[in-house]
């Protein structure tokens, strides 16, 4: 086979397999920038920004040894390219994911994050064992739910940048995350 047939086929195999796609639209979450493009690299800052909803691994794989940043921290995006907005403890917030194609079982969780050390705090805001939900009927709860915002954060959140709600979204079986953050202080 030709080296340009080989790559056809690589292509339709991509575009077969990449069924799982989903992210946060409400709230806004964190997104691109000038910070992103110089810390991750322009390979992958262009290639995830060309699917907003496409799995982390994808990105990776095409920026190989040009990756600089934890791609899988808030899918690469930097605080420095986005605003945080202020939640009161014990705040409900909302929260709508777009799930543009959800055929890959996983688990999905939402968590309070320490950006600077990447750990969460706390108890998981929600969890889903299964997910996306495969007998879900509107509304749909797995899409569509809300958060509270913990009372017990105390100072570890106290401004922008230290923290952020990240939704996150594992396809097991297809190996492919999915993330969103939400930047916020209390
Ligand atoms: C929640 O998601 C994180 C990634 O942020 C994952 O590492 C962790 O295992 C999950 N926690 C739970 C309780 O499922
Ligand atoms: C999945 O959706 C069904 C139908 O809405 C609902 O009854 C069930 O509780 C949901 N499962 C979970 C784990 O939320
Ligand atoms: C938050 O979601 C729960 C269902 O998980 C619902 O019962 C409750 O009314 C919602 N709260 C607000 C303030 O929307």
């Amino acid at each position: 086979m030709t080296a340009t047939l080989v790559r056809f086929i690589g292509l339709v195999v991509t575009a077969a397999v990449v069924l799982g796609h989903a992210v946060v639209k409400v709230p806004t979450p964190r997104g691109a920038g000038a910070y992103y493009t110089q810390r991750c690299g322009k390979t992958f800052a262009e290639y995830l920004e060309k699917d907003k909803a496409g799995p982390i691994e994808n990105g990776v794989e095409v920026a190989g040894s040009e990756l600089k940043c934890n791609a899988f921290l808030c899918r690469g995006y930097q605080y420095e390219d986005n605003t945080a907005t202020e939640y009161k403890p014990g705040q409900v917030v909302d929260f709508h994911v777009d799930l543009v194609a959800g055929h890959h079982p996983g688990y999905a969780n939402v968590s309070v994050v320490d950006l600077a050390t990447n750990t969460i705090i706390g108890a998981p805001l929600r969890s889903w064992d299964d997910y996306p939900n495969a007998t879900a009927t509107t509304p749909r709860s797995d899409i569509d739910f809300n958060v509270t915002i913990p009372t017990t954060l105390g100072t570890a959140c106290s401004t922008g940048g230290k923290c952020a709600i990240q939704w996150y979204w594992y396809a097991s079986k297809n190996k492919q995350t999915y993330e969103s953050c939400v930047d916020f202080y209390v």
